[in-house]
């Protein structure tokens, strides 16, 4: 461009001709300055679950007005053929169901929000009185009562019975659980607050201890429902089967992802019309967005104001920026220099669907109506299950279910508790960590300079609307950086001086 007017002006007069050389030698100055107003950064991101795809939209929407731009091309690189991560859906006899994050909590308004600006359909469970039983391996020890009935009027008489059914067996401790669980949420609700209160955290522990969830993530849920005033029964029985439904794990989880599983068992949930993983999609289709899909991440290298990730197919690509949007407990990718964090072991859920019809005699029971369309258990090591729930309801003797467990559900064992088997899927997920108190949190920057990690988050808990939380601190952290005021005790936090290890030496 510029020899073209170059050539333009030399045959107009000399002094025009030198003018131009220095000006031109000045510009070629200024282009080596690390201040020159270059290219916006470019962000790689890798995984294109809701963390991964949130960073990307946040990222536009918050330097939507920003002139010159702050932040170059963003791309997303996703090891599978889908995007959405663990918000998938499964196809069991030609029909669709969640097969990871399944429900939403009405107080998610992040998910709220993509759902409106996306345009998705809300869907809402659909009977609100579905009945439970507490499975202990040998017969259920609490048990509701199921309706056929399409009336609403009976509908509401069986819910209220249910109700009282559990107040019997409970007591005050619900109100005293449902007390616990309103004020976690209540403290959750401050990452809502607009972006002129609210700071930009560079850790995870200073996050929790803004809003006042820190303290729950040092003590297991247990003993905060001890100090709470719940009786054990309760926490022996219910609570139980709800962290066993939602993380598989049981009341010895730490505190705060323990309240954020009980939070998820209330009412009013909700989930997007064939499939939560369009929220990923779509955010990721209107945030300007290269996305490669099949491409696998195996290292990170960091070769001074830049990075180069390379994928096992052997491509490299060059980013100023690199985000991790995935957990990376149980990936091999290398990072040059080494990085270090905190071991963290992942939960595995195996989460089997059946098309049939469960078997009355496993359960003590004559006809299949009698079993309850959700069985949770208690912790007792010989249960080979955390769950089994009704899906679909296609007649009588034809239902599709969805079964959670620790370990693979073998088919003698299914032959067993199905006496009718159509079709079986099986999912092995590496679902959330295994939670133990106290935690402790990988940081938000791992190398201090331009490295993030948007799951670190997960340690507190593990859900689609956290992760969207911790990725728009992200996209703020990044937006910090290079929207001219560089925070320059970022580049203060550690780095490890390894250059060849691989992470995760020490697990
Ligand atoms: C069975 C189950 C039930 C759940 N139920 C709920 C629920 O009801 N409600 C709820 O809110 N949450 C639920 N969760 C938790 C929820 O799914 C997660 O918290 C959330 O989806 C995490 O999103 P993410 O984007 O952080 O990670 P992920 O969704 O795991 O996304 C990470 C992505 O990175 C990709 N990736 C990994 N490594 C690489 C690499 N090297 N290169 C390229 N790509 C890579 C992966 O393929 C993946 O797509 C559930 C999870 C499971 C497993
Ligand atoms: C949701 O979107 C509305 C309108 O754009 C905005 O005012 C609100 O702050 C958003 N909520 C969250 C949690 O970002
Ligand atoms: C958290 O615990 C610390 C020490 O145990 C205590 O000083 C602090 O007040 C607690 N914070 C909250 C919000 O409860
Ligand atoms: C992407 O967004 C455009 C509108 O911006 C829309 O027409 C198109 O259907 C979207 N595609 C997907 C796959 O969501
Ligand atoms: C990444 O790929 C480039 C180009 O092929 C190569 O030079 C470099 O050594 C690779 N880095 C790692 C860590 O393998
Ligand atoms: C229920 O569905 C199954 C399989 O689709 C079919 O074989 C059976 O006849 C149906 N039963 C009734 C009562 O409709």
């Amino acid at each position: 461009m510029y020899s073209t007017r170059f050539f333009l002006f030399t045959r107009r007069s000399k002094q025009m001709k030198n003018m131009l050389t220095i000006f031109i030698l000045s510009l070629l100055v200024l282009s080596t300055l690390p201040s020159s107003p270059a290219e916006p950064p470019n962000v790689c991101i890798i995984g294109s679950g809701i963390a991964g795809s949130s960073v990307a939209h946040f990222l536009r929407q918050y330097s939507a007005s920003d002139d010159p731009p702050t932040i170059g091309q963003i791309q997303i690189f996703e090891r599978n053929g889908v995007v959405g991560g663990r918000m998938a859906t499964v196809s069991v006899s030609g029909e669709t169901f969640e097969a990871g994050a399944s429900i939403l909590h009405p107080k998610n308004f992040h998910a709220l929000n993509f759902t409106k600006l996306l345009n998705l359909k809300i869907r809402k469970p659909s009977s609100s009185s579905f009945s439970l039983g507490i499975w202990d391996g040998h017969k259920f020890v609490f048990k509701t009562l199921t309706s056929n009935s399409k009336l609403p009027l009976v509908q509401k008489m069986v819910s209220l019975t249910n109700s009282i059914l559990m107040f019997v067996r409970y007591g005050f401790s619900l109100f005293r659980m449902n007390n616990f669980v309103e004020s976690a949420v209540d403290s959750f609700l401050k990452y809502y607050e607009s972006v002129e209160s609210r700071p930009v955290f560079k850790t995870v522990d200073e996050m929790l201890k803004w809003a006042g969830l820190y303290n729950f993530t040092k003590r297991t849920l247990q003993a905060e429902l001890v100090d709470a005033g719940l009786a054990p029964l309760l926490m022996e029985e219910l609570v139980t089967v709800i962290t066993r439904i939602n993380y598989g794990q049981s009341i010895c989880m730490s505190g705060l992802a323990g309240a954020v599983s009980l939070a998820g068992s209330g009412g009013g949930l909700w989930s997007i019309e064939g499939g939560n993983w369009q929220m990923a999609a779509g955010l990721i289709n209107r945030s300007d967005v290269a996305l490669h899909l099949h491409t696998e991440i195996q290292s990170i290298s960091y070769l001074g104001d830049y990075y180069e990730l390379n994928s096992t197919e052997g491509n490299s690509y060059t980013c100023k920026v690199t985000v991790i949007a995935t957990p990376l407990d149980e990936l091999n990718i290398r990072f040059i220099p080494a990085i270090s964090i905190p071991e963290r072991k992942l939960q595995h859920t195996h989460a089997t669907f059946v098309r049939g019809l469960l078997n009355p005699a496993y359960f003590g029971f004559e006809a299949v109506s009698e079993i309850p369309e959700l069985v949770g258990t208690i912790e007792d090591p010989e249960l080979p299950f955390s769950s089994i729930s009704v899906l679909k309801q296609h007649n009588e003797t034809d239902m599709t279910y969805k079964i959670f467990s620790r370990e693979p559900m073998e088919d003698a064992l299914l032959d067993h508790i199905f006496s009718v088997r159509r079709e079986t899927v099986r999912i092995n997920w590496g679902a959330y960590p295994h939670y133990s108190a106290p935690e402790r949190f990988a940081p938000f920057l791992l190398d201090g300079l331009d490295l993030y990690y948007v799951n670190a988050f997960e340690n507190a808990a593990s859900t689609m609307e956290t992760s969207a939380v911790a990725a728009e601190n992200i996209a703020r952290l990044i937006l910090l950086r290079f929207s001219g005021q560089v925070d320059s005790s970022l580049s203060n936090l550690k780095r490890s001086n390894s250059c060849t290890s691989t992470l995760h030496s020490d697990l």
